[in-house]
């Protein structure tokens, strides 16, 4: 099967840090289909030469293990071209689809690594010219709009272009190995099924934890902020797969028709509640291992006066018969204590004790990163002799050396999965739409509150009003226990 995958925005930080790479373990791994070919488009006049020089140059900037030998970079780079293209001129579109044309590629993927503004004007230009027929697949990168109204009008644009199943739209923690697996253990196994519901699960909690600043980035973190950046997509994302109902396939529709129920089951944020229910939180200087970093508002491009939240943590419920009154916190946030993505699942404790000790319950962890795994959390007695007390034990799962072979890391799946024309792992735009409706509340309720964020010291668990909001359900976060 022939391809050709065209990344607009071919000089941007998205593609040389994430996509390239992605790209070159793809073909590494023997995993990109023959006959692709590649073609980085950008304003500045180069030729393919000058481009791949740039890129290779660019590649030493990537991790150890996934940069390639001087001999692999020369094989991939044959792959890849360059056009310079006026995004706002209708002849550059025209240049393209030629170039495109001449081929005649069995699939064309055309990837959006732009800033979001852009989109809407491209659809437009690429439908202009034609370059949305059968074969044509569109990718578009988050953040896609930054709001329910800009949100809606993007898709407005791609719908006008495309169809809904030429709509590849990114949201990487979907093709993250783990996040695979969780739809694995809840629908490619019997064991848990039965127990994933209020009568077994007192709460859950999603932590998507980093200890990274916003570096670089601040001009734009500050007009996005946590709640847009992690938790609209990525974090809602999870929710989903863990609360949806079985899927009748493994089908794209049949999975994000049971995703869009549960978004649409969500509680309902009102102003009273967010004032409850949502903690903002803002990192102040502090030390990450040992080493003192800068607060967020000494950070490059962030305005002294900025309100904008580094750290956000909630309670929300998915109002159905499964889950009615589970509470279900997220959390995730910069500067904080660790690197670690997670979800927790705390089961309730045995309804009745026979043994001394803590009527500690059973917690199910299932790890996304740094490690990717499964760790249940049982209590059992160490044989120490009679009268002891029970004592918390692990089985642990270690998904890398499980299965010790060469797993496919987040864009480079998702990458394969949209030349292959697989959506299963794309967000579609009811989907989108509803996680923009749910968390606009926060963002109005935000807006009208002049106190801002909460302060936290960087290299701590973010605001103790994160933890007062799981200790009023008499709950605790994961590393308070
Ligand atoms: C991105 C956010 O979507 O996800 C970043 O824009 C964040 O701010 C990143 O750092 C986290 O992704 P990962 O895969 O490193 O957890």
């Amino acid at each position: 099967m022939s391809f050709d995958l065209v990344f607009f925005g071919g000089t941007g930080d998205l593609t040389w840090r994430k996509l390239m790479p992605a790209l070159f373990q793809a073909f590494r791994h023997g995993k990109l289909p023959e006959g692709g070919r590649i073609l980085a488009v950008a304003r500045d006049e180069q030729t393919d030469e000058r481009y791949r020089e740039w890129l290779k140059e660019r590649f030493r900037e990537v991790d150890g293990a996934k940069r390639p030998s001087d001999e692999e970079f020369e094989k991939f780079a044959a792959l890849i071209h360059y056009l310079c293209m006026d995004l706002s001129k209708p002849d550059s579109y025209q240049t393209l689809k030629d170039w495109l044309d001449a081929r005649n590629a069995d699939t064309v993927v055309l990837y959006l690594a732009t800033s979001p503004h852009l989109f809407t004007g491209i659809c437009h230009q690429l439908g202009a010219v034609g370059l949305n027929h059968d074969k044509v697949r569109v990718v578009l990168e988050k953040p896609l709009g930054h709001d329910l109204a800009s949100a809606q009008e993007i898709n407005r644009a791609v719908r006008s272009v495309f169809a809904e199943s030429q709509a590849f739209r990114i949201d990487h923690y979907l093709g993250k190995p783990s996040v695979q697996n969780l739809m694995a253990l809840r629908f490619g196994n019997a064991l848990f099924e039965p127990l994933w519901r209020r009568e077994s699960i007192a709460n859950i909690q999603i932590t998507l934890a980093e200890r990274l600043g916003v570096g670089t980035r601040g001009a734009f973190y500050d007009g996005t902020g946590a709640l847009r950046d992690m938790i609209q997509n990525h974090a809602l994302q999870l929710l989903t797969m863990i609360a949806m109902e079985p899927p009748s396939s493994n089908d794209a529709d049949a999975i994000r028709d049971e995703k869009l129920k549960v978004l649409r089951s969500l509680k309902p944020f009102t102003p009273e509640s967010v004032g409850r229910d949502v903690v903002r939180g803002q990192y102040r200087a502090g030390n990450v291992e040992g080493v003192s970093v800068p607060g967020y508002l000494d950070e490059v491009k962030v305005p002294p006066d900025s309100h904008c939240e580094t750290f956000v943590a909630l309670r929300t419920e998915v109002n159905n018969w499964r889950w009615a009154g589970v509470p279900f916190y997220l959390r995730t946030g910069k500067r904080l204590a660790e690197r670690d993505a997670q979800i927790v699942i705390n089961f309730r404790p045995v309804p009745h004790k026979i043994f001394p000790g803590g009527g500690q319950a059973n917690r199910l962890v299932i790890k996304l990163q740094p490690e990717d795994g499964l760790e249940l959390q049982l209590l059992a007695q160490k044989g120490t002799g009679a009268g002891e007390q029970l004592t918390p034990v692990s089985l642990d799962l270690d998904f890398d050396k499980a299965f010790a072979t060469q797993r496919v890391g987040a864009y480079e799946r998702l990458l394969l999965d949209a030349i292959a024309g697989r959506l299963n792992l794309f967000v579609r735009s009811d989907e989108q739409e509803q996680a923009w409706r749910w968390v606009e509340p926060i963002l109005d309720a935000w807006a009208a509150d002049a106190s801002g964020p909460r302060p936290y010291s960087a290299g701590s668990w973010g605001p103790a009003a994160a933890s007062a909001l799981v200790a009023r359900d008499g709950f605790s976060w994961a590393e308070e226990q």
